[in-house]
C-alpha cells in the first residue's frame, strides 16, 4: 500500500461519513423495529429478548467507540497528517500509547463483529408459528445489513486506516 498518497484527514472523514453517521441514524430504527418484534412476540419467544438485549449493548459500546475515534484518535491523525506533510516536527510522540489505543479499537471492533454475528444468528433460529411474515423478513434484511456494514467499517479502519496511521507514526516517532 502507497502511504504516501492516503491522508488521514480524509480518510477519517470518509469514514465518519461512510460509517459512523450512517450507523449513528440507523441505531434508533433499529431499536423501534427490535421494540416492534417484541411487542408482537415476545410472550412465544425468549430470542426476541436476547436480540434486544444484545442490541443494546452493541448500541451503547458503538457509539462510546465513535465519540473516542473521533473526539481522541481521529484528531490526533489529522495532526500526524499535518507534520507529515509539512516536515514539522510532531512532538507528542509516544509510540506505546498509540499502539495501545489502536490495539483498543481493534478489540472494539472484534466484540462489535460478534454481537453483530449473534444477532443475525439468533433472529436466523427464531421458529414462531404467528408471525407477521413481511415484518419478519423486513428485520431480517436490517440485521444482514448491519452485519455487513459492522464488518466494512472494522476493515476500512483495520486494514487501511490503522495501518497508514502506524506508518506515519512511525516516520514521525520512530
Ligand atoms: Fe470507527
Ligand atoms: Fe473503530
Amino acid at each position: 500500500m502507497d502511504t504516501t498518497t492516503q491522508n488521514l484527514v480524509i480518510l477519517t472523514s470518509g469514514i465518519v461519513n461512510t460509517y459512523h453517521d450512517p450507523l449513528r441514524r440507523d441505531i434508533p430504527y433499529i431499536r423501534q423495529e427490535v421494540q416492534v418484534l417484541l411487542n408482537l412476540w415476545s410472550k412465544w419467544n425468549q430470542s426476541l429478548a436476547d436480540i434486544k438485549e444484545l442490541f443494546e449493548q452493541f448500541a451503547k459500546q458503538v457509539t462510546k467507540h465513535m465519540e473516542r475515534e473521533e473526539g481522541e484518535f481521529f484528531p490526533v491523525l489529522c495532526e500526524v497528517e499535518k507534520c507529515y506533510n509539512w516536515d514539522q516536527k510532531y512532538n507528542k510522540c509516544d509510540l506505546e500509547r498509540f499502539d495501545t489505543t489502536i490495539r483498543k479499537l481493534e478489540q472494539d471492533h472484534e466484540e462489535f463483529d460478534t454481537y453483530v454475528y449473534d444477532i443475525v444468528d439468533v433472529f436466523k433460529n427464531i421458529q414462531l408459528d404467528e408471525i407477521d411474515k413481511s415484518l419478519y423478513d423486513r428485520c431480517k434484511r436490517i440485521f444482514s445489513t448491519l452485519e455487513i456494514d459492522v464488518m466494512h467499517h472494522t476493515q476500512a479502519e483495520n486494514m487501511k486506516l490503522h495501518v497508514i496511521a502506524r506508518e506515519k507514526y512511525n516516520v514521525l516517532c520512530g
